[in-house]
């Protein structure tokens, strides 16, 4: 076993010679190069991740994908297809500085997952509630509501990022409770949704650090991480990485 899922999500960040040498770095460190390790780079940088990739087993995401299927005029889109081409495994959709800045709407996300998977790559498809949410109590309805673009999809097919939109950046943590609770459910909702009783792989996002990763990755319904600011820098990406690695 590879042990548990870790994406590292580099955002809107960094130039052509910098990732260059970030990601250099992080494959020359054991702890993150190995089967079970990911990294969405901004687009312009997916190429040049993949030839330093090569021959390892560190897998390649994007951050993002367009609604549309075919060729066309789509004027600063990328398609699914063209993240294939540039050697993309995992496909991040929803994500919710994309449902916040980008106004992504169920409609959207449902095209995107179908494109995403209509290429022979993994959708993962992130949701997370809002603080307000959160506190008068809808966070649940919520986020039922994201999961819905699910319906009908093999789960197998799928990977699910729970990242509580006050948690990202905010170096506030959900409770391990919190975590431990909205992940079962997760679970769940996607069975009923997905009309399957195969199992759901989830990832926690939102302030996992080197010192927080491995209680977060030790909960059973905890599939992975998917790494925001930390994944920027070697060692505290590589400290995750090891907590994710001794468990499966
Ligand atoms: P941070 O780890 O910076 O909180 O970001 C989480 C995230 O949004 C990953 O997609």
């Amino acid at each position: 076993m590879a042990g548990k899922l870790v994406i590292g999500n580099w955002k809107m960040n960094g130039r052509r010679e910098a990732s260059a040498a970030l990601v250099n770095a992080m494959l020359a460190d054991s702890r993150i190069n190995r089967a079970g390790v990911g990294i969405a780079a901004p687009a312009v940088y997916l190429p040049l991740l993949e030839s330093s990739l090569s021959g390892s087993e560190v897998t390649l995401a994007a951050q993002d994908v367009s609604r549309f299927g075919k060729d066309g005029a789509f004027t600063g889109d990328i398609s699914a297809a063209m993240l294939a081409d540039v050697g993309c495994r995992y496909v991040l959709v929803g994500h919710s500085e994309r449902r916040q800045y980008h106004g992504e709407d169920e409609a959207v996300l449902r095209d995107k997952l179908l494109n995403v998977l209509a290429a022979g790559l993994v959708p993962v498809l992130c949701v997370g509630e809002t603080l307000a949410e959160r506190e008068n109590g809808v966070y649940k309805d919520v986020i039922r509501r994201q999961l819905s673009v699910l319906e009908g999809l093999a789960p197998h097919q799928v990977v699910v990022a729970y990242e509580p939109v006050w948690a990202i950046g905010t170096g506030k943590v959900a409770s391990l409770e919190q975590i431990s609770a909205m992940h079962a459910d997760i679970k769940a909702w996607c069975l009923q949704i997905q009309k399957s009783d195969a199992s759901i792989c989830t990832l926690y996002g939102g302030s996992v650090k080197a010192d927080n990763a491995e209680a977060i990755l030790s909960i059973d319904s905890v599939d992975g991480a998917l790494v925001g600011g930390a994944s920027l820098n070697v060692e505290s990406f590589a400290m995750i990485c090891k907590a994710a690695d001794k468990l499966v």
